[in-house]
């Protein structure tokens, strides 16, 4: 007969233990909320995975106000602008004289690093390596899900409330009763190949081109450690390029009559990324509510993904916290509909800056100067300058 699983009995039960649910948990526990998160992947893989590197304002408060590090102030970058390329020419944009904000360059690895360690300074319930395999009575004010540690042990949590926190390829989204949901989508027919290399910043702050030949990213990360990105095919094998051969690309796209040229260096990290816009409404069933990823994909231009998950989670956290204090789950109730105000704000946002900075596949004459039309409105108005800057800086938490 099989062993039955051991019961963990917590208040909020969270499935996935990247930044989002590292930041409810955090925040949860120093409210005195109980909760246990369980994540999939091991922390070195996690530690690992390279994303984007752009922090709101607000998401680099919520890091230091309650106490996660002051890492991001020190060993961020704080950016005044970005620099919009195209026809060969610049066109800086500065955010603090257009709206008065700025933000901070500080790679999501390093958020998690900073946020796993503050739950372990908790001593917060955080579990790697556990694989969650059923969700039960989500619709019941007694929810609980089950998972298998790495050593294969058995475990049912308990819990008043379920987060699924747990990516893109969510397993708690996928627990939700389809009929009850509907899904928004959009698939690109292109990619960004990232890179990051040994060289010293080819710029102060980051460079968004457009250019014939596709678009580039040119970001940093340190002093001398570089972020770049451009524009491929989803399928491309990051094999088959040189380091050469990545060089000759992204400084063809950069390219300009002010000569503008890349520093390079041997480059130790090659990934292909998926481009994808995606939302899921509602955001909840009964008592399971999804943050971050796990609810809404955005395509990477602007670097949207991981503020969004956090403005998710302070909406999410302020629920929660009315729902403990108070029996009540009007706040619950309204999680859903509140978070997704921003995400379909920040769907446009990335949707839009993908529009006018790629190539389309297909090479339409028509689309690729319209592209440029538009990047010619926006950077000539300061009107035009000053939406991008207040949607790139972010709007006002809810
Ligand atoms: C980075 C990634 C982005 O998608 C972006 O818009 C800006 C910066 C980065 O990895 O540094």
């Amino acid at each position: 007969m099989a062993k039955s699983p051991h019961i963990l009995k917590t208040k909020v039960g969270i499935i996935g233990g990247g930044p989002a649910g590292l930041m409810l948990s955090h925040l949860l526990a120093k409210t005195g909320i109980e909760n246990i998160v369980v994540e999939m992947r091991d922390h070195e893989t996690i530690r690992n995975t390279h994303r984007a590197g752009i922090l709101e304002a607000q998401a680099v408060s919520m890091l230091t106000d309650s106490g996660v590090d002051s890492r991001v102030l020190t060993d961020g970058d704080e950016h005044a602008g970005i620099d919009l390329r195209f026809n060969g020419e610049s066109h800086p944009l500065d955010f603090r004289e257009l709206v008065d904000a700025t933000v901070t360059l500080y790679a999501q690895n390093e958020v998690f690093v900073d946020l796993s360690a503050a739950r372990q300074r908790d001593q917060g319930d955080v579990r790697y390596g556990c694989e969650v395999t059923e969700i039960l009575d989500m619709d019941t004010s007694t929810p609980k899900f089950r998972f298998t540690d790495a050593q294969g042990n058995q475990f049912e949590v308990h819990a008043d409330v379920i987060v699924g926190a747990d990516g893109s390829r969510s397993f708690a989204r996928r627990q939700m009763p389809q009929t009850l949901c509907q899904d928004f989508k959009v698939t690109y027919p292109f990619a960004w190949f990232g890179i990051l290399t040994e060289a010293p910043k080819s710029a102060p702050e980051l460079i968004y081109a457009n250019s014939p030949h596709g678009f580039a990213l040119i970001s940093q990360r340190s002093e001398n450690v570089q972020r770049m990105y451009f524009q491929c095919d989803p399928n491309e094998d990051v094999n088959a390029w040189s380091d050469d051969r990545i060089w000759a690309e992204l400084q063809q796209r950069v390219d300009g009559p002010d000569n503008f040229q890349l520093k390079t260096g041997p480059i130790f990290d090659k990934t292909v990324l998926g481009f994808r816009s995606f939302v899921r409404e509602p955001l909840s069933h009964g008592r399971m509510f999804l943050i971050g990823d796990a609810g809404h994909t955005v395509p990477p231009t602007g670097a949207k993904g991981l503020n969004l998950a956090f403005a998710d989670v302070k909406v999410l956290f302020e629920a929660l916290d009315s729902f403990f204090s108070t029996g009540s789950d009007k706040l619950l109730e309204g999680y859903s509909d509140l978070a997704l105000k921003r995400v379909w704000k920040a769907q446009n946002f990335s949707y839009w800056m993908t529009s006018m900075l790629h190539t389309p596949v297909g090479g339409d004459p028509f689309m690729a100067k319209r592209a440029l039309g538009e990047l010619e409105t926006v950077t000539s108005s300061r009107f035009g300058q000053q939406y991008l800057a207040e949607s790139y800086t972010g709007w006002p938490h809810a």
